[in-house]
């Protein structure tokens, strides 16, 4: 039998991927209400209150570990700097998602996380496969994804951004363990 741990920590160089806890919401709260955050997101909501974070934090902490994974990225220095999340949902193999809150893009940080994440769905989530989506206007995510060795599918899926409030098309990719 496959045991999953409820708060699985996962350490990288500079991070440690780990469970949302309810003092995390005021600072997820005030990274993730840019809304350059938001609206290259499909669920995020603009603007993003306090409330949100808090009832993030509690929807995490009721997913089935089984079925879902979901981490608040903490930086050795900074604290939390973002959230990522593996769940299954109707795609035959479960899904990344990831944001990083401004002041700490561009320093490899998405992909370090995304890295990190690969490893333990492969070794203690023992998935094969994960999928991922990017926004056709958001390359730097499809470039974050290529660099973990994500490929693009060829498919391009339209979805509705609840921040943009409008559909928008996404690029589908998929990793091979
Ligand atoms: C996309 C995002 C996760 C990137 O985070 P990050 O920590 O800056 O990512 P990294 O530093 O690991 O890598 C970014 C890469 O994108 C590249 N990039 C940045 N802007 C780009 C652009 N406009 N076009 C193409 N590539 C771009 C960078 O050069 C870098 O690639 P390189 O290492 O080959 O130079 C972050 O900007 C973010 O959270 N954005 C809002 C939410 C979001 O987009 N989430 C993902 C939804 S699919």
């Amino acid at each position: 039998m496959c045991v999953i741990e409820r708060t699985p920590v996962i350490e990288t160089r500079r991070l440690a991927l780990r469970a949302p806890e309810p003092r995390d919401a005021a600072r997820l709260s005030e990274l993730a209400s840019d809304y350059d955050v938001a609206k290259m997101t499909l669920r995020m909501p603009h603007p993003y209150q306090v409330a949100d974070g808090l009832a993030f934090v509690e929807a995490v902490q009721a997913q089935d570990p089984r079925r879902a994974a979901t981490f608040v990225i903490d930086h050795e220095d900074g604290g939390p700097i973002g959230v990522i999340g593996l769940f299954e949902d109707a795609d035959p193999a479960p899904e990344v998602g990831y944001w990083i809150g401004r002041p700490f893009w561009g320093r490899g940080l998405a992909t370090e996380a995304l890295e990190g994440a690969l490893v333990w769905a492969r070794k203690a989530w023992k998935r094969r496969a994960l999928t991922a989506g990017h926004f056709t206007d958001n390359p730097a995510s499809g470039r974050v994804l290529e660099k973990a060795g994500f490929l693009y599918t060829g498919e391009v899926r339209r979805g509705f951004s609840k921040a943009r409030g409008d559909w928008t098309r996404t690029r589908r990719m998929v990793w091979l363990a």
